[in-house]
């Protein structure tokens, strides 16, 4: 039996009441409360225009078709992610061109991205992933950002933020930042509706076209021709588009979930805490490297890397944690690693020495929101026991 798993989600709040409210309506699709989840998840970010729907991979494939993405584009996207971020590039039948990350961070930094254009200056596109809520560097003060980098190359930008939220970067939250972001509401993000995903927009264009391609390419709202007491039938499409919208019983979890959204990061920070406090002395062990405000990170996950003085490899270290009922997580066996894209693009790993030093030695800690701290205890002196250098056991 596992003692502590991996990631557990809390649904402490009105879950079960607006979800309730949901089935007595006798309408379960897309209405009322899906709308009600984008008001609030816009008005939350501090944005024009959220929309909602049925997974993040959803929402970036429907972000790249808004930003223009065709046939044969380029599109830069970080090795050290989910291949969600990059098959979306591929459904437009575009290519992705992977770049090395931050060692400490798993970032795209201006620096990183600055080398990347000026190797490939046919690139149009950037996905920028806010690895684990860490917000990648958009902005700072030298006007040298990712976002000051790509508005002087012409690239336009996607934001994965599956990881992130809520997430902040000086005065502004994740989502806020460039064309297109999108979030992840899956059941072991740091909030969930079970699947779904939010994309959001200050662009009343590119919202315009996700509006009709998130559900058929239908000109028109048509949730309510089947509720409404006018004849409302007629419709017309005018794109072949996709079968994405959120469900109303998704956003009614979606919405109890939002109401508790900085609680849960709290919650989260309190067990990053003392990850910090217990672990930061264990030579072996590198821990995430933090460069926001602290409360600024959505902390999804906690991921440490066993260096290379560990006298055990990652993958013993995980069997040992399971041994011991400890559920752990791997992020992420990086895509030039994944056989479709180091076949399809012929990938070298020497071209991405950083994400190749994380893959080598990565594993995410448990982290949820209401961790027990006897749990929580249990995880750290697991860890330093099984660290522990056959020196220091005798
Ligand atoms: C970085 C990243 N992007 C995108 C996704 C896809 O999210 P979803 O499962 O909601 O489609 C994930 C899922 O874990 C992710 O980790």
């Amino acid at each position: 039996m596992q003692k502590v798993p991996f990631a557990k989600v809390a649904c402490t709040g009105n879950e079960l009441k607006y979800v309730t409210e949901v089935l007595e309506s006798g309408w379960l699709t897309t209405a009322g409360k899906a709308q009600a989840f984008e008001h609030k998840f816009a008005e939350k970010l501090g944005v024009k225009y959220a929309c909602a729907v049925n997974s993040c991979t959803a929402a970036l494939h429907l972000g790249l078709e808004a930003l223009g993405v065709q046939s044969g584009d380029k599109v830069f996207v970080p090795a050290m992610t989910f291949t969600a971020s990059a098959e979306v590039i591929r459904y437009l039948n575009a290519d992705p061109v992977l770049l090395d990350v931050e060692y400490g961070t798993n970032l795209i930094t201006p620096k990183i991205l600055e080398d990347a254009i000026a190797k490939n200056p046919d690139v149009k596109y950037l996905v920028v992933v806010h690895f684990g809520g860490h917000a990648a560097e958009m902005k700072n003060e030298n006007k040298n950002g990712i976002m000051d980098i790509c508005c002087r190359h012409g690239i336009k930008i996607l934001e994965d933020a599956a990881h992130a939220f809520p997430s902040r970067l000086g005065d502004q939250m994740v989502g806020s930042f460039g064309d297109i972001t999108c979030f992840s509401f899956y059941a072991n993000k740091t909030i969930t509706t079970g699947e779904g995903g939010m994309l959001t927009t200050n662009n009343e264009e590119f919202y315009r076209r996700v509006k009709v391609m998130r559900l058929h390419g239908i000109n028109r709202d048509i949730w309510d021709r089947f509720t409404s007491d006018k004849p409302s039938w007629e419709y017309d499409v005018v794109a072949p588009g996709y079968k994405y919208n959120m469900p109303d019983v998704n956003a009614a979890i979606g919405l109890a979930q939002l109401e508790q959204a900085d609680l849960f990061r709290e919650e989260r920070q309190k067990a990053v805490d003392y990850y910090f406090e217990q672990l930061n002395n264990i030579e072996c062990l590198d821990l995430p490297i933090c460069k926001v405000k602290n409360s600024d990170h959505s902390w999804h996950l906690f991921p440490v890397v066993l260096n290379d003085s560990a006298h055990i490899s990652r993958n013993e270290f995980i069997e040992k944690m399971a041994d011991l009922g400890i559920g752990t997580s791997v992020h992420y066996k990086p895509l030039h690693h994944m056989t479709y894209y180091k076949e399809t693009y012929n990938l070298d790993s020497a071209d991405y020495p950083n994400a190749e030093r994380v893959w080598k030695g990565t594993v995410s800690l448990p982290l949820y929101p209401f961790m027990d701290l006897e749990d929580l205890k249990y995880v750290c002196e697991s860890v330093i026991s099984i660290l522990a250098s056959e020196k220091d056991l005798i």
